[in-house]
């Protein structure tokens, strides 16, 4: 019952407010053609992120979980034309995909899709003391959301400003003695913001097409 609300509401801002267009149809088909689980953001949180990046002028952006790239790309509307954003992914088969839908939107001159495991890319990252992101979106695996905060803390700028997906998961995130992997992920990654003087953060519940979930936006102090 409530479900159903929820999507006829998002499909209502969706149809009003025009969330839908060609390049987004196409990418959502082949990501589909291509086998990819439907697990993107939805059009309403694609927004959203790309709202967040123009209303920080974020120039750098990176993004751990690509997928088919259906958030990349809105994040990408997002970036000035000298802009970059990094998004990292180690499954091929999705990295492919992205890929092609990158280049399909139109931003394979600005957005660049590393192959490998998230903690294995940001390592390198540090290590190569590559330029501070503006802006970090965090929706890979849930286990690995604390090792991704501490490495998006080496990574972000001061004013910058991390996201992470997934904060909510119906709920189950108050359950101090879950068993479930990305629950215990997502807690101690809420425990190291909580613990992190340098971080103002605050937590959005989302409900929706892809039910009821939500962000955590993190803002490192200047
Ligand atoms: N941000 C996307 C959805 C990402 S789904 C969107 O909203 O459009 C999560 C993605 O993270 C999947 O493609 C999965 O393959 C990838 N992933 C999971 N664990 C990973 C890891 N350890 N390193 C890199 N990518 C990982
Ligand atoms: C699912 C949703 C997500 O946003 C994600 O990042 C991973 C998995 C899911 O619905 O299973
Ligand atoms: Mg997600």
């Amino acid at each position: 019952m409530a479900e159903k609300v929820w999507q006829d509401v998002d499909s209502y801002y969706e149809d009003l407010f025009g969330l839908s267009d060609p390049v987004m149809e196409k990418v959502l088909a082949m990501s589909d053609a291509g086998g990819l689980p439907a697990i993107q953001v939805s059009p309403l949180q694609g927004r959203l992120l790309m709202m967040l990046a123009q209303m920080h002028s974020a120039r750098r952006v990176l993004e751990v979980g690509t997928l088919g790239g259906y958030s990349t790309i809105w994040l990408a509307r997002a970036l000035p034309p000298d802009g970059r954003l990094v998004t990292l992914e180690f499954e091929p088969r999705h990295a492919d995909v992205a890929r092609a839908n990158i280049a399909h939107a139109g931003f394979s001159a600005q957005v660049e899709v590393r192959l490998g495991k998230a903690a294995d890319s940001l390592a390198a990252m540090i290590a190569a003391e590559e330029a501070p992101f503006d802006l970090i979106f965090l929706d890979a695996d849930k286990q690995g959301y604390p090792a991704y905060l501490e490495a998006s803390l080496k990574l972000i700028r001061p004013g910058g400003v991390i996201v992470a997906d997934n904060m909510v998961r119906k709920g189950a995130v108050v359950d101090a003695e879950s068993g479930d992997a990305s629950v215990r992920g997502v807690r101690q990654f809420n425990e190291i913001v909580a613990r992190e003087k340098r971080l103002c953060a605050t937590a959005i519940q989302t409900v929706g097409e892809k039910g009821y979930d939500g962000f955590v936006i993190a803002r490192v102090l200047t």
